[in-house]
């Protein structure tokens, strides 16, 4: 057994192992723990330092008289304040730098309190940190591995009493469990997956702009419409539309009363959602579009209002950039170059609907969008 001077700072002994010998936790060094690495017997503590007070009965003395000391100049601070509460009256007001005029009973109270309080706490903490046991302790866990007499009888319960079942001399009724088991998760997978509904591909190639109520048209049939103000109801005329100036926009014949719509309210948002247009005039020397054909008149132009990421309305136009913001997750489409997403992460540009005008000068659609609406994940799958 190695013996070691309790009293010499830097050489603290800690708790003996279970053989009995002391172990020294400052260097992680362990006697007689059979050769145990030493990640098992040191537990990381730093290098634990006497105090004065541990090594020396003198400073140990004076330490208990600091305490001691404190804790009386909380006995007299509560004192005078009992004194000052009860026997004193003290109406007049006194001026404290920094706080103010203020009535000298209240000065004096929270003074008395305040050293009454302050002593305890100091007292206290001067306690702790120089007398008190400041031993680190260590705590040994349990081994987590069970005994092998219960692994051997978890082992025997599951090959025994699991054998009653008798699942493994059955083979036919372990091959229909195993099918019947396996089949009993197709109705339900068919169920989640017939109902995730059509596609939406179909429904938003088909817009109002295919020349009415956008059902399942197989070649729908194309009929110019006028670009109609939204909510006003009114057709736009080429020559209002001012450089700079954005409008929304919807085809004519889809602005009727609700409550007389054929298809009913619902479907009459779900036709105004597909069909919201966005029209702005560029100056035509700014406009570099790919396309071979001009879709727009005199740089006036159309697109889907609706983003490309996950449809949600693109509201914001910069003018001086004549960029299209969505404000969702702020994808950015660049109206001089067809559309196209030049930030964010929409994958596509927004659909264009071809305009011109009519005889009367009024702006009509000459062709329905070119593609789908709206967002285009269904496309990547
Ligand atoms: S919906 Fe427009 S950026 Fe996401």
């Amino acid at each position: 057994m190695n013996e070691q001077d309790p009293h010499t700072p830097g050489t603290e002994v800690g708790r003996p192992d279970p053989a009995g010998d002391p172990v020294r936790l400052d260097q992680g060094h362990v006697e007689g723990t059979g050769g145990l690495p030493e990640r098992f017997t040191n537990p990381g503590l730093p290098t634990h330092v006497q105090r004065m007070a541990d090594v020396d009965e003198k400073a140990a003395d004076r330490a208990e008289k600091q305490v001691a000391a404190l804790f009386g100049i909380s006995i007299v601070g509560t004192l005078l304040f009992i004194v000052l509460y009860f026997a004193v009256d003290l109406r007049q007001t006194v001026f404290i730098p920094g706080v103010g005029t203020m009535n000298a009973s209240h000065a004096a109270l929270g003074v008395t309190l305040a050293f009454s309080l302050l002593g305890i706490g100091l007292g206290a903490v001067h306690w702790a940190k120089t007398l008190m046991p400041d031993h680190e302790v260590v705590e040994e866990r349990h081994p987590m591995r069970a005994s092998d007499e219960d692994r051997a009888e978890a082992v025997r319960v599951v090959t025994e009493e699991g054998g009653t079942s008798q699942i493994s001399r059955r083979p036919l009724i372990k091959y229909t469990l195993g099918g019947a088991l396996g089949l009993f998760a197709l109705p339900l997978g068919i169920q989640v997956a017939g109902s995730l509904g059509e596609m939406p591909r179909a429904s938003l190639s088909q817009t109002w702009w295919n020349g009415g109520p956008s059902g399942p048209h197989d070649e729908p049939e194309f009929t110019p419409l006028r670009l109609m103000k939204d909510p006003e109801n009114v057709p736009i005329l080429a020559s209002d539309v001012t450089i700079g100036s954005v409008y929304h926009v919807m085809p004519e014949g889809l602005l009727p009363d609700p409550v007389t719509y054929e298809g009913g309210a619902e479907h009459l948002l779900e036709e105004k959602a597909k069909a919201a247009v966005l029209l702005m005039r560029l100056d035509p020397t700014v406009i570099r579009s790919q396309k071979e054909l001009d879709w727009g008149f005199e740089g006036i132009v159309a697109y889907s209002k609706i983003c490309t990421h996950v449809g949600c309305p693109v509201g914001l136009y910069e003018q001086q950039t004549h960029h299209l913001l969505c404000p969702c997750h702020q994808s950015t489409f660049d109206v001089t170059q067809d559309c196209k997403v030049i930030f964010g992460p929409a994958k596509r540009p927004l659909p264009q609907l071809p305009i011109s005008v009519d005889d009367e000068g009024y702006l009509v659609s000459t062709a329905p969008f070119a593609e789908a609406v709206g967002p285009s994940f269904w496309e990547r799958g």
